[in-house]
């Protein structure tokens, strides 16, 4: 079939490469031109792994084609596929501007039917809008062409997106006409041997589902890191109560780990949006706020832990700090808890030394020279007052303690991702602070 994708970042280059590699004919329209020369000469933008080889594989079979022109576009796709950005604004309300822009170019552009389907996270309503939009477009231009617009929300995971889109645990299609229904489920059948994982509903229904997904999990978050707080003040560890709780099959393991916040493109911005859906209706929504609230300040667990450690205050101290991404496997910093931290440390007169395995070339755009972007996670540490732990990155899973221990000036970990086993640390001379985990005190023996 032939397909066309507005907008190629992790959502769009992600859905085109997968589509393609079913045999489908994929046009991605993006209005970024640097973007597209280089994903036209087979550079992926985007750290996604999978994706890279998926894109190369696909432009070099000409099933996969970049562009800027809207008009290829729109010619082009039976099906039309929005993914664009829809940020956050001032007020917490989702920016549609991108995506009716879309509509509206669609509706100016279009000669022949078109299912216009919508991948961007967008408030409920938006399906009406575009709808809309295209047929006021379609009636200046004195025309009156057949045309859908269907919800279809993306659940991937930066991280493991190519590999969520190939194996989807569940496809919602929220559409109100059959012949789209069937087309979107043509579509999609390569990558679903089993065809209960789709789910039916009305567009408006599939938009609030995407929301709710990303609001249930953002709210285990949100709890499990209010009970660790409680955790680190009673002396419990909050890890051993994950364990404890994670194996009742009405709670479930996933999502049940404490840290130091979530981050990413979609929480944060999406239980904002919500939040301004819900007070727009007069809804009340004091779960989401208090989601919302709790993640915010737990951005800010490490930095108290070490104004606490360091009592005299950071100013003078270098901080290393390992990982900067909102998660592992991604180069993607929007609205990481690094972003906090190192404003924090900065703020207190602290000098930061970073180091992560694919985000640092983001981390140049975002910090300029505030922050010293290190080539290996031993070059951070140099001469280092104290270690801090935002990613989880595999590589940080099991480092060299004792060449830590030498590298730094003193072995102080404090660890946002709960890596590491607090007694084996203290065994071996650090002192380590961790989340919802009683610090314990380093062995003497170590040090000598
Ligand atoms: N990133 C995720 O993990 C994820 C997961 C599920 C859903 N979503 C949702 O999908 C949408 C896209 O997210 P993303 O992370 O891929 O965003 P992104 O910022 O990585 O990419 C959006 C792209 O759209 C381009 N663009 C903007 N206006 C355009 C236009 N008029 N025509 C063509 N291209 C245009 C931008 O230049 C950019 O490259 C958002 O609504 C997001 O909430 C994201």
């Amino acid at each position: 079939m032939n397909i066309t994708i507005f907008g190629a970042g992790y959502v769009g280059l992600v859905t085109g490469g997968c589509f393609a590699e079913m045999g489908n004919s994929v046009v991605c329209v993006e209005v970024d031109a640097e973007r597209v020369a280089g994903l036209q000469a087979g550079r992926t933008p985007i750290f996604e792994p999978g994706l890279d080889t998926l894109i190369r594989t696909n432009l070099a079979a000409e099933r996969m084609r970049f562009t800027t022109s809207t008009e290829e576009g729109i010619e082009h796709g039976r099906v039309l596929f929005i993914a664009v950005g829809t940020p956050a604004q001032e007020d917490g309300s989702a920016d549609l501007n991108a995506v009716l822009a879309v509509a509206n170019q669609v509706g100016r552009r279009m000669k022949t039917a078109k299912i216009i389907v919508d991948k961007s996270t967008v408030p409920v309503g938006t399906a009406d809008q575009v709808r809309a939009t295209v047929a006021a477009a379609l009636q200046e231009r004195g025309l009156s062409l057949d045309f859908d617009v269907v919800a279809n929300p993306e659940f991937l995971k930066e991280g493991a997106a190519v590999n969520d889109f190939m194996r989807p645990d569940r496809i919602i299609i929220g559409a109100s006409r059959d012949d789209s229904r069937a087309i979107l489920e043509r579509l999609y059948e390569p990558f679903v041997r089993n065809r209960d994982k789709f789910v039916h509903m009305s567009e408006r229904s599939a938009e609030l589902a995407k929301y709710a997904a990303n609001a249930m999990l953002a709210a285990r978050i949100s709890l499990v890191n209010e009970l660790a707080g409680i955790a680190d003040q009673v002396g419990a560890d909050i890890e051993a109560v994950r364990r404890g709780i994670g194996r009742d099959p009405r709670i479930g393991t996933h999502f049940l780990y404490a840290g130091a916040g979530y981050g990413g493109t979609c929480f944060p911005k999406d239980i904002k949006a919500l939040i301004h859906t819900a007070d727009s209706l007069g809804v009340a929504t004091q779960m989401l706020q208090a989601v919302e609230a709790v993640n915010g300040r737990q951005k800010g667990v490490l930095v108290r832990k070490m104004q606490r450690h360091y009592g005299s205050g950071l100013a003078g101290k270098t901080l290393a700090l390992w990982g900067l991404a909102f998660k592992p496997n991604t180069d993607d910093m929007r609205e990481a808890p690094s972003l906090v931290v190192v404003e924090a440390l900065l703020d207190a007169g602290a000098k930061v030394q970073a180091y992560d395995p694919v985000a640092s070339p983001a981390a140049e755009g975002v910090f300029g020279g505030k922050v010293k972007l290190c080539r290996t996670r031993y070059e951070a540490v140099a001469d280092a007052d104290g270690l801090v732990i935002l990613t989880e990155w595999n590589e940080f899973r099991t480092p060299n303690f004792q060449r830590l221990r030498t590298t730094m000036k003193e072995p102080v970990i404090f660890d946002g991702r709960n890596l590491y086993d607090p007694a084996y640390l203290a065994g071996l001379g650090f002192v380590y602070h961790s989340i919802g985990r009683p610090a314990l005190p380093a062995s003497k023996l170590a040090h000598g």
